[in-house]
């Protein structure tokens, strides 16, 4: 056992763990968050995907040692505070989920798309959400989603844009 120290979803955490303990155990099991979930433990179904500085990984494949101190680590809890609120949102207008289970890891990648890519295409999304399995079949919610949140960020940024030349005048 090994004490790690490590930055969740802006929060300092303390854990004591095992060097190859993942760090889905770790977000789910020491720190309770339970909205990422474990699906094949393998890296093949994107149930278990988190942020690490940004960059959506799957959480069952990251050993907690991987994590340096100054990584910073985002879940499906700690993504509202700001933008990505709208993916949320756009996922409930759509009505993407059925069973739920593996909502949260596309949301996550869907978040991270979005940060890349602020106008995907069909294809887009399709590519870079090729490692989220859905046994439910929501492809096509998803996917509507994702274009619902794009158009809603960009008329935001819009609007912001509109405001910032309007008050500097
Ligand atoms: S549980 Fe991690 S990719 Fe499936
Ligand atoms: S909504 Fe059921 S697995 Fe995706």
């Amino acid at each position: 056992m090994k004490t790690y120290h490590l930055n969740i979803n802006n929060k300092a955490v303390r854990v004591e763990a095992e060097a190859d303990t993942p760090m889905l155990w770790v977000i789910r099991d020491y720190v309770h968050l339970k909205g990422t979930k474990f699906g094949c433990g393998m890296g093949l179904c994107g149930a278990c995907t988190i942020h690490l500085d940004g960059q959506p990984v799957r959480s069952c494949q990251t050993p907690v040692s991987s994590v340096k101190a100054t990584g910073k680590i985002t879940t499906i809890e700690g993504i509202s505070a700001n933008i990505e609120h709208v993916v949320q949102k756009a996922w409930i207008e759509e009505q993407v989920p059925q069973c739920g289970y593996c909502q949260s890891g596309q949301i996550m990648s869907a978040v991270a798309l979005l940060n890349t890519n602020a106008d995907p295409t069909d294809e887009d999304i399709d590519n870079y959400m090729a490692g989220n399995i859905c046994r439910c079949g929501t492809y096509q919610r998803i996917r509507s989603a994702i274009h619902l949140a794009a158009a809603r960020m960009k008329s935001e940024s819009g609007s912001r844009e509109k405001n910032l030349k309007q008050s500097s005048h």
